[in-house]
């Protein structure tokens, strides 16, 4: 996973719990920490550093990683802002995933791990996204879709349906607008 992901964490553990609270992740995790945002890393470090976050907070790894997922979005959204501002509505921006962002990031960054994410529309509220990736992260990937709804003003609601966490080969996430 490339350094620029462990750079959002940090940043997002540093705002909520202080830079105490990193050096006591990275040392419960066992890494030296120190990230630069081009190189990449192995994934099991960013697991283990997740893992200690989560018994540090005690509360449930699915939590912990969306709510990653969420600050994530906002913090690609500021550091990389012409995908956001190339798309002006939500499931524009989603279909756009694979074909414009995670293509332009793979020009970008060499050597990248990206999943591969493909939409279908099902009628004008909602959006199903077939996510496929080894790194089986479609909580991150639930998490980010909540951001950009933030971002879009967009309320909605997630299903998950079919997870490569249950024995599918693939996630079924369906977006469904909720016009609140
Ligand atoms: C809702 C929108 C997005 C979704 C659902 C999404 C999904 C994901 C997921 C799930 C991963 C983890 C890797 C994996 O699953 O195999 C990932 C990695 C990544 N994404 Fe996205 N992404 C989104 C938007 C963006 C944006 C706006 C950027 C900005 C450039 C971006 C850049 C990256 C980068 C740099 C990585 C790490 C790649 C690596 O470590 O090699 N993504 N994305």
């Amino acid at each position: 996973m490339k350094g620029v992901v462990f750079n959002i964490l940090e940043d997002m553990v540093t705002e909520k719990g202080g830079l105490m609270m990193w050096q006591k992740v990275i040392d419960k995790a066992g890494v030296e920490g120190g990230y630069t945002a081009v190189s990449t890393y192995s994934d099991d470090e960013l697991f283990s550093i997740v893992g200690a976050v989560v018994a540090e907070l005690d509360l449930p790894a699915e939590t912990v990683i969306s709510a990653f997922g969420t600050y994530m979005f906002g913090q690609l959204a500021s550091r990389y802002p012409v995908f956001v501002d190339s798309c002006d509505d939500l499931f524009s921006f989603l279909e756009s995933i694979d074909s414009v962002i995670h293509l332009e990031v793979k020009k970008l960054l060499t050597e990248t791990n990206l999943p591969s994410i493909s939409c279908e529309r099902v009628g004008d509220d909602q959006l199903v996204m077939d996510y496929r990736s080894p790194r089986r992260l479609c909580v991150l990937a639930e998490g980010l879709i909540y951001g950009a709804a933030e971002h879009y003003q967009r309320p909605i609601m997630i299903e998950h349906p079919v997870c490569m966490h249950k024995g599918s080969d693939h996630c079924d996430i369906r977006v469904q607008l909720t016009h609140e």
